[in-house]
């Protein structure tokens, strides 16, 4: 199994081997590459969708790995029985969706070893209410995806109480400061443009907003990380 550089990471951040469910599988990429390289005892790949769950079943097989994969059909979490797994991965989908996964099994969630997030959107909201909601952020990385459109956040979390005194690192990523993670910069740099680019288009119409001096600060405090760095 060839996978992509955004599923090596999250591969990468697992603490293996464990016993794992990959929420919103799809193609079962991530549950195949385990049961051929890692010793997993129970690894679930389940989708919400009857078409991405197919495709799953039609993977697993054409890879021999039936004996070592179970596939579900169903929503978010609940596919699984509490304490049925130790880890969690829920990859590849917006921060609102990922959010609404666990706060709908939210004692579920709670009862997990370890989750592995890796968010296409929305990764600072979701870290914010991670912590607001009894989580704590135990390592993060970044990857560039196959098109070198984007760079892509992968979160490790458990629950537990993380005590961060200031939201602004909440909102960058506290882990990938904290071990100045490799794509820091870029990815600082990335966050710094698209903070431009809404001030922009602010600005064409109410160039007074109080968000521009918001987003003002913000870059202010990133380019003081910058330099931290
Ligand atoms: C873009 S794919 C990501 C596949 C894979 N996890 C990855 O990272 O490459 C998102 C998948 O999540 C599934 N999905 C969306 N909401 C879900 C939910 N609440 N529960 C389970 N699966 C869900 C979709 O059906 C889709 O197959």
């Amino acid at each position: 199994m060839n996978l992509s550089a955004r599923l090596k990471k999250i591969i990468e951040i697992l603490d293996l081997p464990t016993t794992v469910a990959d929420i919103g599988t799809d193609h079962a990429y991530i549950p195949i590459y385990l049961a051929q390289n890692s010793e997993c005892s129970a690894i679930i790949a389940s989708d919400a969708k009857k078409q991405p769950y197919q495709v799953a079943v039609e993977h697993v097989q054409r890879a021999e790995v039936s004996k070592r994969v179970e596939i579900r059909l169903g929503s978010g979490l609940s596919v699984l029985k509490e304490e049925e797994v130790e880890t969690v991965i829920i990859a590849g989908m917006g921060g609102p969706t990922i959010k609404e996964i666990i706060a709908t099994d939210y004692k579920l969630a709670q009862q997990l070893e370890q989750i592995v997030l890796q968010p296409m959107a929305g990764a600072a909201s979701l870290r914010k209410w991670l912590v607001d909601n009894r989580f704590k952020i135990t390592d993060e990385k970044l990857v560039r995806g196959q098109k070198a459109e984007k760079i892509y956040q992968v979160l490790r979390v458990e629950p537990g109480i993380m005590d961060i005194d200031d939201d602004f690192l909440l909102e960058l990523g506290p882990k990938l400061i904290e071990n100045r993670e490799e794509l820091l910069v870029e990815y600082l740099d990335e966050l710094k443009e698209n903070w431009k680019n809404i001030m922009d288009k602010i600005a064409i119409n109410a160039p007074q907003h109080e968000k521009i001096n918001e987003l003002e600060h913000k870059i202010d405090r990133l380019e003081e990380v910058k330099e931290w760095l």
